[in-house]
C-alpha cells in the first residue's frame, strides 16, 4: 500500500521551487518538489555569488564522490562572491553528447538540490523536469536519485521512456533516451546514453526507485502514459490551462481571444469519470490552491491537488523578493494581471506571464533586449545538412535561427525564458553594456487569490500558511497522508 500526499507543491523552474521551499512543504507531511530544470546553472551562479549561507558547500560535502564535488567547487566558487556587474561564468550549452565536465555538473547539482531539501526530516522530496528540456535528463535524474529523491514528476511532453530509465538507474544500469531531432531520418542515431558506471568514483550506493508521476492535460495522454510507458507510472497530475508556467496548447486550430490569448474549449477539459477508470491515483492542478478546490478535488476521487502559484509567492520560494512583494501587493488589491502568451516561449507552448512594469512583460523592455542565446535549454535539435545534429532556438538572434534552417516568422514574439527565469531568482546575466537580463514572472490565472493567505496587516505568507489553510478547512491534520490501496481507487 502506497501513501500519497494530499498536496503536491508543484515543481517550479527555474529555481522557484528550490530546496528551501520543498523542504518546508515536505516537513509538513506534504510533497515538496524541487525543480531540476537548469539547476546546473543555478548551482554555478550560487557558487559564483559566494555560496551565501554555505548551503551549496554542505550539499557538495555530502556528494558520494568527493573528488567530483571538489572539481565543481574549485571551478565555480568565488570567495565573497563575484563583484557586482561582473558576468557569471559561461557554461557550455548541453548537447546530445555532453562533455564529462557538464555531465558531472548535472549529477552534482541535482544531487545538491535534493539533498538539501531532504535535510533534517524523513519525508519524501520530489524533483520536477520538463520533458521538452531533454538534453540534461539522464545525468540529472541519476544525480537526484543519488540523493534519494522520492518522486520524479515530469510534464511538458510525453515522458514515455522515463519510467524505464528510472528502473535501470535504481540498479545503476545504463539508461537511454531518444532525443527529438527535427528532420532526422529513422537511421540517424539520436539516442542519448548515460551509464552510471562510467561516472561513479567509488562504491555504488544503494538506490531506491522513486515513484514516477506524469503531468498531463488530457485523457488521451493519461491513457497513453499508462499503456505505453516503459516502466511503472505511479500516478498522474492533471493540469488544466489555468496553471502557472507552460500550458498545453488548446486542441484543434489555435484561436485567440480579443487580447491575443489562446481560447480553450470543452475539448480541453479532462473527463474525470474516464480518468477514475484508469485506477491510478491522480492530483488536480491549475487553480486548486484553496481549501474549497482541494475539497472539490477529493470529492472527484483525486488523491489531492498540485499547487504552484500559491507557493511561488510564499516566503520560502526562490522568486526575487522584490518581484514577490510587488505581485503580492497587486494581488491584495485584486489588481494582478496574467496574460497567457501564445508566443513568448520558444517551446511553442502557451506560457503564462504576470504583467509587471519594468520586467520582460513590458513591450519596451522586450524591444530593448538584444537577442542572445547562451544558455540553450529550450533549443530544438535538428538534423543539419552535414549529417550532424544542430541546435536552434526561436528566441536566439533571428539571423542565426534562419541560417540553421528555421523560419523567420517563428522568431516573432519569442522571449529568452532561460535568461529571464534565472533573472527571476536573482541571478541575471550581466551583458557587455552592463545591463542585466530582465526577469519575466510566470504565474497561474489565480494570482489574485494568493491574497487569501495574507493574515490581517501582513504583506507576506509562508508555505506553512498555504498548507494549513488548504488542509485546515478540509479537516485533515498536517501530518496525515492519504492511503490509497488499489481497491479504494477502483
Ligand atoms: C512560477 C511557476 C513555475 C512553474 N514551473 C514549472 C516547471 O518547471 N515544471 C512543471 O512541470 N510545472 C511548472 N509549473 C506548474 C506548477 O508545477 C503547477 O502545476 C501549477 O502551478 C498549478 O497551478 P496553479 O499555478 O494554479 O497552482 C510552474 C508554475 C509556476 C507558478
Amino acid at each position: 500500500m502506497f501513501q500519497f500526499p494530499r498536496i503536491i507543491q508543484g515543481g517550479m523552474g527555474v529555481g522557484v521551487s528550490n530546496w528551501r521551499l520543498a523542504q518546508a512543504v515536505s516537513r509538513l507531511g506534504q510533497l515538496g518538489v524541487v525543480s531540476g530544470t537548469a539547476i546546473d546553472q543555478v548551482l554555478v551562479r550560487r557558487l559564483a555569488d559566494g555560496d551565501k549561507g554555505g548551503h551549496m558547500r554542505r550539499g557538495l560535502d555530502a556528494f558520494p564522490f568527493p573528488d567530483m564535488a571538489k572539481r565543481i567547487w574549485n571551478e565555480y566558487f568565488v570567495p565573497g562572491g563575484k563583484p557586482e556587474g561582473k558576468p557569471y561564468p559561461n557554461v557550455p550549452m548541453h548537447q546530445r553528447r555532453d562533455s564529462r565536465k557538464l555531465i558531472e555538473l548535472l549529477m552534482v547539482s541535482n544531487f545538491v538540490e535534493v539533498f538539501l531539501a531532504r535535510e533534517g526530516h524523513i519525508n519524501r522530496i520530489g524533483v520536477n523536469f520538463l520533458e521538452k528540456v531533454q538534453l540534461p535528463h539522464l545525468a540529472s535524474i541519476y544525480g537526484a536519485m543519488l540523493a534519494g529523491v522520492g518522486y520524479v514528476l515530469m510534464g511538458a511532453g510525453i515522458p514515455l521512456h522515463i519510467p524505464g530509465v528510472i528502473d535501470n538507474f535504481a540498479e545503476h544500469k545504463p539508461g537511454e533516451y531518444k532525443l527529438a531531432v527535427a528532420g532526422a531520418t529513422p537511421e540517424q542515431d539520436t539516442m542519448m546514453r548515460f551509464d552510471p558506471r562510467d561516472y561513479v568514483e567509488g562504491p555504488l550506493p544503494k538506490l531506491e526507485r522513486p515513484r514516477f508521476l506524469a503531468i498531463v492535460s488530457s485523457n488521451t495522454l493519461a491513457t497513453t502514459m499508462l499503456r505505453r510507458a516503459t516502466g511503472r507510472v505511479d500516478g498522474l497530475v492533471i493540469e488544466s490551462p489555468t496553471a502557472g508556467g507552460h500550458n498545453a496548447p488548446p486542441r484543434g486550430k489555435l484561436q485567440l481571444d480579443a487580447m491575443g490569448q489562446p481560447i480553450y474549449g470543452h475539448r480541453d477539459k479532462v473527463d474525470l469519470e474516464e480518468l477514475r477508470k484508469l485506477g491510478v491515483p491522480f492530483w488536480l492542478a491549475g487553480g486548486y490552491g484553496s481549501a474549497a478546490k482541494l475539497r472539490e478535488a477529493l470529492d472527484e476521487g483525486a488523491a489531492g491537488v498540485q499547487v504552484g502559484t500559491a507557493f511561488a509567492f510564499s516566503e520560502e520560494s526562490g522568486l526575487r523578493p522584490d518581484l514577490k512583494r510587488r505581485l503580492v501587493a497587486q494581488a491584495a488589491k485584486g489588481e494582478g494581471q496574467v496574460f497567457t502568451d501564445p508566443l513568448a516561449s520558444p517551446t511553442g507552448f502557451p506560457f503564462k506571464v504576470a504583467q509587471l512594469a519594468g520586467t520582460y512583460s513590458d513591450e519596451g523592455v522586450a524591444a530593448a533586449r538584444t537577442r542572445v542565446c547562451d544558455l540553450g535549454y529550450l533549443r530544438e535539435a535538428y538534423a543539419a545538412e552535414d549529417g550532424k545534429i544542430g541546435y536552434r532556438c526561436t528566441a536566439e538572434p533571428a539571423a542565426a535561427y534562419v541560417a540553421k534552417g528555421g523560419r523567420i516568422e517563428d522568431t516573432i514574439g519569442r522571449k529568452c525564458l532561460c535568461n529571464a527565469l534565472l533573472a527571476n531568482i536573482g541571478h541575471p546575466q550581466t551583458r557587455q553594456d552592463k545591463t542585466a537580463e530582465p526577469p519575466l514572472v510566470t504565474v497561474g490565472d489565480d494570482l489574485n487569490k494568493v491574497a487569501q493567505f495574507l493574515e490581517d496587516g501582513r504583506e507576506s505568507y509562508s508555505a506553512a500558511d498555504v498548507v494549513e489553510r488548504l488542509l485546515g478547512e478540509v479537516g485533515v491534520s498536517q501530518g496525515e497522508l492519504v492511503s490509497l490501496s488499489a481497491a479504494s481507487r477502483a
